[in-house]
């Protein structure tokens, strides 16, 4: 049992220990593989890191360490540090009390109209590195701008003199009942968002009625976001394959004991994209830290991205293969969905293997550069269960994808952004918005239930052409990508 005294003597690069609820942990050979870099950890080498480490991590994190890191219960105590307190440069810049400031200012939830508008709120008074996770996407952003723009080149074609006096929302997707036709996908790390995260989501999907597809890799544990749920509501499972077999079959096995009711298998990331606003963000934040100061003076590079995609390469398969689906359909009767499927022909084929359905997604733009829009994936394949996610910010964006074919959409961004913002009110209110500007569209179009929706409500001559329309909204909402920064004056 190491003892507190023994503890701080592991404080640095080369032999770092640190304490986590009352465990000790020799995190030497995992700092470079650590996605955050290694910076964050070694300001607490030698010390209780609990505080900060609850801050973005679910409390079982720390089993995915190998065993021979785990060192025990601590003998002693030891005070743990305050993440602000870890670096106290980092305390109160300009930036932080602007932010404070504009959280004391923003609009009230009723002045909220629409998705984009969480948005405007979310750039202003999240913190840089949390802003930068959620919004970046890959390389250049097309695939990221196209995902929302490839919307704008279809168009209606609404019927008339249609009673529509009623409409009703509901459906139902892989079994499970939904008040609305959308359901709030896998994001991982809610916690850079509300010291609540994952868990605001899960609330206000129980209070309305809507699925939520649980992430691998969540700041809570799989098993607190699963307790948060009420009785009877719905949630599915978004799946890292670990390469550890062993690791992937106890989370499945898991996961439909607690009553999961779908394991998406995410399999668009066997290698991690590079997401550079989400980069520069750490780059700046690193500037004033003490391990910065003492690597320049040994002329060290710190390359974070390098760590990142090798943490992540290291834990998810990138041998996966279609083979390795049978052994999935061996282990669990959830039905299995492809997550991240961007061709027609991988679509046949998931199908061809007994898969129960895809969902067409490019990981909201994060991952492949040049990944095609999802709604012109919709557009090649027909009689599927087929989900889409990606760009999504308007009941119409919704009614087009439907009317396409697929039986439900997800969303990503825009709910953390309103959870990020206003909380479980602010996720609330994004669904209520999108639920009034579905039946306003919905009796426009001449439709009364989401099964009305047919290809024939839209027009998609238009598709496949590249030239960006003047979206204003969303184009003032978008941050453009930035540049190298040259260093201060000395
Ligand atoms: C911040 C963030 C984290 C994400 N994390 C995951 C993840 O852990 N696993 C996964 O399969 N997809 C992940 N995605 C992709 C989403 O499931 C979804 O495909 C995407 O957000 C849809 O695009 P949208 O944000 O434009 O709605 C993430 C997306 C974002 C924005």
């Amino acid at each position: 049992m190491p003892t507190v005294e023994e503890v701080k003597t592991h404080d640095n690069e080369e032999d770092c220990w640190i304490i986590i609820h009352g465990k000790a942990y020799n995190v030497t050979d995992f700092l470079d593989e650590h996605p955050g870099g290694k910076d964050i950890i070694l300001k607490y080498a030698g010390r209780d890191a609990t505080k900060a480490f609850d801050v973005v991590h679910p409390r079982d994190m720390v089993d995915h360490l190998a065993e021979e890191n785990h060192l025990g219960d601590v003998e002693g105590d030891m005070e743990a540090v305050a993440p602000d307190d870890a670096d106290e440069e980092d305390e109160q810049t300009e930036e932080e009390i602007k932010r404070q400031e504009l959280i004391s200012l923003k609009p009230d939830l009723s002045k909220i109209l629409n998705l984009f508008d969480f948005e405007l709120v979310a750039r202003q008074i999240m913190t840089n590195n949390g802003w930068a996770y959620y919004s970046s996407g890959a390389d250049d952003e097309i695939t990221l701008r196209e995902n929302h723009l490839a919307y704008q080149q279809i168009f209606f074609r609404p019927r008339i003199l249609i009673n529509v006096s009623n409409v009703d929302l509901s459906t139902t997707m892989l079994g499970c009942p939904s008040k609305l036709p959308f359901y709030v996908t896998a994001t991982a790390l809610g916690k850079l968002g509300h010291a609540d995260g994952e868990k605001i989501l899960t609330r206000a999907c129980g209070t309305s009625g809507i699925i939520q597809m649980i992430p691998t890799l969540a700041s809570f544990s799989f098993d607190e976001i699963a307790d948060e749920a009420i009785d009877g509501q719905n949630q599915w499972f978004q799946l890292y394959v670990n390469s550890d077999r062993k690791v992937t079959e106890r989370i499945v096995r898991h996961a439909e004991e607690r009553g999961i009711k779908g394991l998406f298998i995410t399999v668009d990331a066997p290698a991690l994209g590079r997401r550079e606003k989400d980069m520069r963000s750490k780059f700046s934040s690193d500037q004033d830290s003490n391990v910065q100061k003492i690597n320049e003076k040994e002329s060290k590079q710190i390359d974070r991205n390098q760590g990142a995609a090798r943490a992540i390469s290291s834990f998810i398969d990138t041998s996966l293969n279609w083979e390795d689906i049978k052994w999935f359909q061996s282990i669990t009767k959830m039905p299995i969905i492809l997550k991240g499927v961007q061709r027609w022909e991988d679509a046949v084929r998931a199908a061809e293997i007994g898969c129960s359905g895809i969902v067409i997604s490019n990981h909201g733009g994060r991952q492949l550069e040049f990944a095609p829009a999802p709604v012109e994936v919709l557009a090649e394949i027909e009689k599927f269960l087929i989900f889409v996610d990606g760009g999504i910010r308007r009941a119409t964006d919704i009614m087009k994808a439907l009317s396409l074919g697929c039986n439900g959409v997800g969303i990503g961004r825009p709910f953390l952004y309103a959870m990020s913002t206003y909380g479980q009110e602010g996720v609330e209110k994004a669904f209520d918005i999108l639920r009034d500007e579905l039946e306003m569209n919905m009796r426009l179009i001449g439709a009364t239930k989401i099964d009305d929706l047919n290809e024939s409500f839209v027009n998609i001559k238009g598709t496949g052409k590249r030239t960006i329309p003047n979206d204003y909204l969303f184009n003032s909402v978008y941050e453009p990508l930035g540049s190298s920064n040259f260093k201060p004056k000395l």
